[in-house]
């Protein structure tokens, strides 16, 4: 049975920083976060915008292209997040709520850092196995938030993808002979009731380039398949230079021309086009990357990809999945294009006055907020702890 994603669709704030005016007021050389991060700019969230409401807008989206004969089969919604907000609840059922979803849909969370998307698409992939028919939506929603002034500052952003998994996929068909490794490592974490990642910055680098290398080792042998078998490789974009570092670390860009590899690093460049200007939004980054790549490459079906997803703590996957004839008719790269170009450019002192409210605890009426979300999800505010929304 071919099973995989048969649509996938992105959301971002409507707000964003400039990279350089971020480098101009923190005194650091612009040059440092455009080409030494590969960033250009960062999505910003308001207060009225959270996990759930970002969740929402990006399933919502998947639903409008899906089937009603999908729609209607569809039994599963997983939310994978590292930016839980309530320690219990699943934000899967606040999703569903404000979808208006079936009662007889299950829904829940999944956490394990940035990986907790990937370990829902699997999930996914096993249940349309299980219950053949059926479908399954996958949502990786996040708000990548460190603080001012902080080392992580630069590597901020937010956004979700939400992807709709079924029998025959006219996306893409995901082998379910993945390759894991989990690793218990102190990188990124964020103890309960914390409202911003702890994260030792370097040592995250060096855990996420020896994961890749050993998950790509380990998927060989398990399943045969090179450098060579991969028409492109997708990574986890913490920021962009990142993936970058791992591809080089296995494959520098000498070696692989002489190799008649070099397609794999040019294709790398067509899969950070969305992530240079929303930054990161940890479980949703890689999928951002999936979507950047189908929307700006030469792809064409049969086309095998690898997806490399890491979550700090430490969990790595490579995922191998397979280009479906017809794939461009179910992604519409101008609007996700026009979505980045209406949004509102902060000045500094916005940027800093909007995240430092949005890192605060919500009051009971959001309204009256600096900057309120717009669109057609948004909190409203927050009282005995129940969190309530605007829908459309
Ligand atoms: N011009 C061009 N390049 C410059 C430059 C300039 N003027 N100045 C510096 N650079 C380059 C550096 O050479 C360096 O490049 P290399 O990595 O290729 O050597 C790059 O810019 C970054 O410089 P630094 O390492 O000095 O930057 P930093 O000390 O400020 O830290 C960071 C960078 C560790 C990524 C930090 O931003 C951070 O802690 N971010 C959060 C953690 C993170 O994103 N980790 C990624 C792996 S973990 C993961 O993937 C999970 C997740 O989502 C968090």
């Amino acid at each position: 049975m071919l099973i995989g994603i048969d649509s996938l669709e992105i959301a971002t704030p409507e707000l964003y920083l400039d990279m350089t005016d971020l480098a101009v007021a923190r005194g650091v050389d612009p040059a440092k976060f455009h080409t030494g991060l590969g960033q250009d700019q960062m999505a910003v969230a308001p207060a009225t915008t959270d996990v759930v409401t970002l969740a929402a807008r990006a399933a919502a989206a998947v639903l409008d292209r899906a089937e009603e004969a999908d729609t209607a089969s569809l039994g599963l919604v997983v939310v994978g997040s590292e930016s839980a907000v309530d320690a219990s609840k699943a934000m899967a059922v606040m999703v569903h709520g404000l979808l208006g979803l079936p009662e007889g849909v299950r829904a829940f969370d999944i956490r394990e850092a940035c990986y907790a998307g990937t370990a829902g698409l699997m999930t996914a992939v096993d249940y349309v196995a299980a219950h053949p028919g059926r479908t399954a939506l996958v949502i990786a929603s996040d708000l990548a938030r460190y603080g001012l002034g902080t080392g992580g500052e630069p590597t901020q952003g937010a956004g979700a993808v939400a992807m709709l998994v079924r029998q025959d996929p006219r996306l893409l068909v995901i082998d379910p002979a993945s390759t894991a490794r989990t690793q218990d490592v102190y990188d990124f974490w964020r103890p309960e009731g914390e409202s911003v990642p702890r994260v030792d910055g370097h040592l995250s680098n060096r855990c996420y380039t020896d994961m890749f290398a050993r998950v790509l080792a380990a998927h060989q042998e398990a399943s045969g398949l090179g450098l060579e078998d991969f028409a492109a490789l997708c990574f986890h974009l913490p920021y962009t230079k990142m993936g970058r570092k791992a591809l080089a670390g296995v494959l520098p860009p000498e070696e692989a021309e002489a190799r008649g590899l070099g397609h794999l690093h040019r294709r790398y460049d067509d899969s950070l086009v969305y992530s240079r200007r929303v930054g990161n939004c940890y479980t949703a980054s890689l999928y951002l990357g999936v979507a950047s790549l189908l929307d700006h490459c030469d792809l064409r079906a049969g086309d095998r990809l690898g997806l490399f997803s890491y979550g700090s703590g430490a969990v790595g996957e490579l995922v191998t999945v397979t280009v479906v004839e017809g794939f461009g008719a179910r992604r519409d790269p101008g609007a996700t294009v026009s979505a980045l170009d209406a949004r509102r450019r902060l000045g500094v002192e916005e940027y800093e006055s909007v995240l430092t409210e949005s890192l605060g605890p919500v009051g009971e009426d959001a309204s009256a907020t600096l900057l309120p979300d717009e669109g057609p999800y948004a909190l409203t505010g927050v009282v005995d702890g129940v969190r309530r929304y605007r829908r459309p």
